[in-house]
């Protein structure tokens, strides 16, 4: 048995996303937004679910900061739904939203739980995806509009702000994959959505700080080590190639250093959309670095093709068929200290959906979900004792919601939903995180 410790002043947290929580996706003035449209679509979304109800959190949150408090939880991500605040994506304020998560807020400190907002967590108003969305520039702009409303309201109580979660998921998977909304295919449309995504982050940074006068200000990435099949050089380069166009395409311009040269050859696209100093915009000096890691991945050559292929993974699988690899994470934190340098770093996520079946006797046993946990936050305290600038970590997630094109199939949460009585159960691994929290080590 080792014991790891972690820093006095680590925060323990808990993440959670608007349209994966809230529902009530119609109420107080709220607009439409692409998930709802794309929810809506037959086909898209697993067994045809929505989030038009989800956890209720709108209307049940007081319960789930009472969730919070009983795990001792010192913080609370959780995202703002922009269809909120302006129904149709920039103009009209609606002052409801505001309202909600004003209250929202308040409820969180009055509890001792930080909050940790995030502006973006994937609902954009249907409104500017109808004039073109995040390929098109104007809908940056608009973001800059909504983040400035926001952050004029909540910025004097919220002082950790998230520009955006994920932007290679929103890009990549919105725009060119089609798998989540608005369900676009195509390369011509990702690319312009990627660089407006961290237009609309560089932007915002010193409008935050202005409004939320010392708020720390970050980003949230999905950062996957790319790791190669073999030690071949063939198969390193396909597992650069991934890392350009999922890690280095967003870590290298938010860092000053531009989009890689490599993959900017790969493209072979003009990039015609990128203007004269954005690149300076979108180095804005950020106070930390949000990292979501879930798993790496698996590249080798495909020579026939020319192309990376990626390799199906033989070790321990999740519910949702990603790899557990704890280790990786620890190298992961490892490189982004010494390549980057970023001033801080906090895991904005980090979890796995697992089965979980609800005994008769009303206890989920996740003995597999508290050796996840166990194994990635020993790499979390290996990283710091290396000197990692590490200063917590936000499990995904508080409960079980709705896990985007999955539906209500995949559960991630410390906290069991009934989603027919919206009753909330306390998880094996959720009465475990309660006691690491309470003595901040791990024995392992
Ligand atoms: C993410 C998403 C979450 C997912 C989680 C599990 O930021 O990727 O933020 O919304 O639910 O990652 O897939």
């Amino acid at each position: 048995m080792t014991t790891f410790n972690f820093p006095a002043d680590f925060i323990w947290g808990a993440a959670t996303a608007s349209y994966q929580i809230e529902g009530a996706w119609q109420a107080d003035g709220k607009g439409e937004s692409i998930w709802d449209r794309f929810s809506h679509t037959p086909g898209k979304v697993l067994d045809g679910d929505t989030g038009d109800i989800a956890c209720d959190h709108y209307h049940r949150w007081p319960d789930d900061i009472r969730l919070m408090s009983d795990l001792g939880l010192h913080a609370y991500r959780f995202s703002i739904a922009w269809p909120r605040i302006l129904p149709n994506g920039r103009g009209q304020v609606n002052q409801a939203g505001l309202d909600f998560y004003s209250r929202l807020v308040d409820g969180l400190l009055e509890a001792g739980i930080t909050p940790f907002a995030t502006l973006y967590h994937w609902d954009l108003p249907q409104a500017l995806q109808d004039e073109g969305g995040w390929p098109v520039r104007s809908t940056a702009e608009a973001y800059v509009e909504y983040a400035d409303v926001v952050s004029q309201h909540l910025g004097d109580r919220v002082k950790n702000w998230m520009t955006l979660n994920e932007p290679w998921v929103i890009a990549s998977l919105g725009y060119l994959m089609g798998v989540h909304a608005p369900g676009q295919q195509d390369l011509d449309e990702m690319l312009p959505a990627s660089h407006h995504l961290l237009l609309a982050h560089g932007w915002t940074v010193p409008v935050l700080r202005r409004n939320s006068p010392d708020a720390d200000v970050g980003i949230v990435l999905n950062l996957t080590p790319q790791v190669p099949a073999s030690p071949s050089a063939a198969d390193r380069a396909a597992a650069w190639t991934i890392d350009g166009t999922t890690n280095r395409w967003y870590l290298d311009p938010i860092s000053g250093r531009g989009y890689p040269a490599d993959i900017v050859q790969s493209y072979q696209r003009e990039l015609d959309y990128i203007q004269p100093g954005d690149m300076d915009v979108i180095a804005a000096p950020v106070d930390f670095l949000g990292v979501n890691y879930y798993n790496r991945g698996i590249h080798r050559s495909n020579v026939a093709e020319n192309m990376p292929e990626t390799v199906q993974h033989s070790g321990e699988s999740t519910e949702m068929g990603w790899e557990v690899h704890s280790e990786s994470l620890y190298d992961l934190l490892g490189r982004l200290h010494f390549e980057y340098r970023f001033p801080a770093m906090y895991i904005t996520e980090n979890g796995a959906a697992y089965p979980d079946p609800l005994t008769d006797d009303g206890h989920v046993h996740d003995a597999d979900r508290i050796s996840y946990l166990q194994r990635h936050f020993q790499s979390a305290a290996r990283a710091i004792a290396a000197g990692v600038p590490l200063k917590g970590y936000f499990a995904w997630s508080l409960m079980d919601n709705f896990e985007w094109s999955f539906g209500f199939s995949k559960r991630f949460g410390l906290v069991y939903v009934d989603y027919e009585t919206q009753q909330r159960i306390l998880k094996d691994s959720a009465l475990w995180y309660k006691r690491v929290i309470e003595v901040n080590s791990l024995q392992a």
